[in-house]
């Protein structure tokens, strides 16, 4: 049968089992992710200080969902992220975020998005208060 109770229930399409997200954060630490990302509470490694950095976690408007967050690790290039500038994030429309496949296992992958899930936080969507003019 057909739930409607929502999104809560978990991932829509798939599911993967539940990660750990303290071992998440060493495979975000053994990949170098921090080479090109920036997270709050993270040092980023000394030599990538003037290199490209996405910022991942943190405050946002909209959460990605967990398939979203799946996608951008094993198809990076599938949506390019936002807000930045196109020549630094890609190359002939590829991310040039390498992709993992061949290196991560998958218990690493879920580990991972458990990790990079609990380091989103959704900022309530404050309306500009628009002044009245007569
Ligand atoms: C060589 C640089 C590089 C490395 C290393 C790298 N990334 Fe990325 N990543 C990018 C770039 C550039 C983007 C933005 C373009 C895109 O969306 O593919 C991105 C995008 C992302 C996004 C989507 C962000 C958004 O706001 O849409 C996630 C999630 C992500 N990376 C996770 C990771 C994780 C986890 C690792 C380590 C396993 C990693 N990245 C390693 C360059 C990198």
């Amino acid at each position: 049968m057909f739930g409607l109770t929502g999104c809560e229930d978990g991932p829509r399409g798939f599911s993967l089992p539940a990660g750990d997200p303290a071992k998440g954060q060493q495979v975000f630490l053994e990949m170098q992710c921090l080479s090109c990302h920036a997270m709050e509470g993270f040092e980023r490694p000394a030599d990538s200080e003037d290199q490209l950095s996405v910022e991942l976690g943190g405050k946002v408007q909209s959460l990605k969902t967990y398939a979203e967050l799946v996608t951008s690790v094993i198809n990076p290039s599938h949506q390019i992220a936002k807000g930045y500038n196109l020549k630094d994030v890609q190359i002939s429309g590829q991310s040039v975020m390498p992709v993992y496949n061949d290196v991560m296992t998958v218990g690493q992958l879920v580990d991972l998005i458990t990790f990079l899930e609990s380091k989103y936080e959704l900022e309530p969507y404050t309306q500009t208060k628009y002044l009245m003019y007569h």
